[in-house]
């Protein structure tokens, strides 16, 4: 696995720490750098993994305006390097991509058909990626996933827990609606999947993208207001969340109204279903709190 202390990195990490069949190699970028495609082949070739899974990216999407460069050396030229580099080794790649590849118009949400017209630099480096990494491999299952939080990392659960702890109001954007989706979720997901696809158990239909995200929408005020309430929950303030619009919230890379993602192909073709949000908002405020419901009676 390619990337160090990333939200999906990490959390394949403790995956692979908790399944004794697995032998996990985590490579983080003093080891392999996605901008140096030589270091990719050579701890691929010292390992001889069954499966590369590469969560490895350029994620910071309104810095990515202002340095297309970087997003695209690392989400497109990095991407296909690791999926070549996993080629040249006979096995898959798992690869990751984002719901920002929409431009939001749809009602609804999308499936791995649906046309990509991304309307940010992140977007389309992204979307490059996606067919770079297709064109590098055959073998490959490039996981479309969304609004990703964790226990750790940089995410929207912990922003909204600082500034809950901060302020008396909130004022957090109603009119961009998503699938909050948990790195743990993503990572165990994976780990199913690396199973299903390794050596002779490959088939074709894997091959392609396919939606990897929780099953509950929300906007991003939706969700403020249940990561607050969870707090609240336990023991944190009770603070109001404001709805604004886009418009009030002006940032540097647009993103899309609605990246709703239907799962029907993860179900069908992988037999998968992640958790509801509140099943895994409940885990993640628990690991970040600290403070399990049972121990406050
Ligand atoms: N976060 C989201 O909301 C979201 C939504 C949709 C899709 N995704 C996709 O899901 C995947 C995982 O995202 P994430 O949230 O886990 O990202 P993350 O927490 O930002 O982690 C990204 C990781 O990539 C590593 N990295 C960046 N440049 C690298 C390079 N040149 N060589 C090696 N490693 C490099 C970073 O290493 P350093 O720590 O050394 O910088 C970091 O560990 C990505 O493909 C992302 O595009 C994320």
């Amino acid at each position: 696995m390619i990337g160090g202390e990333g939200q999906v990195a990490r959390s394949l990490r403790e995956a692979a720490a908790g399944d004794a069949g697995i032998v996990f190699r985590c490579s983080g970028r003093s080891e392999v750098d996605l901008l140096q495609p030589s270091s990719i082949g050579k701890a691929l070739a010292d390992f001889r993994p069954d499966v590369v899974i590469n969560p490895a990216a350029y994620t910071a999407v309104d810095k990515a305006e202002s340095e297309p460069d970087a997003a695209f050396a690392i989400n497109r030229d990095g991407a296909r390097a690791v999926a070549g580099a996993a080629a040249e080794q006979g096995v898959p790649v798992v690869h990751f991509s984002t719901d920002y590849v929409f431009d939001g118009r749809k009602t609804g949400a999308y499936v791995e058909t649906d046309p990509v017209v991304p309307r940010s630099v992140y977007g389309r480096s992204k979307r490059d990626g996606e067919l770079a990494v297709a064109e590098a491999n055959p073998r490959h299952v490039i996981l479309r996933t969304s609004w990703v939080y964790a226990p750790f990392g940089s995410n929207f659960v912990r922003t909204m827990l600082r500034l809950a702890a901060e302020r008396d109001r909130l004022s957090v954007v109603d009119d961009q609606m998503g699938c909050p989706t948990y790195a743990p979720d993503i990572a165990a997901a994976t780990v199913a999947i690396a199973a299903k696809i390794r050596g002779a158990n490959w088939r074709d239909d894997y091959a392609g993208v396919t939606h990897l995200a929780g099953p509950d929408a929300v906007t991003w005020r939706g969700f403020a207001r249940q990561i607050v309430a969870g707090a609240a929950a336990r023991g944190g303030r009770v603070v109001p969340v404001d709805p604004i619009l886009t418009s009030d919230y002006p940032t540097p890379a647009a993103r899309p109204a609605n990246s709703q993602l239907s799962t029907a192909r993860l179900a069908s073709v992988f037999g998968l279903h992640l958790r509801p949000l509140t099943l895994s908002l409940n885990d993640c405020l628990d690991r970040l709190l600290q403070i399990r419901m049972g121990e406050r009676h």
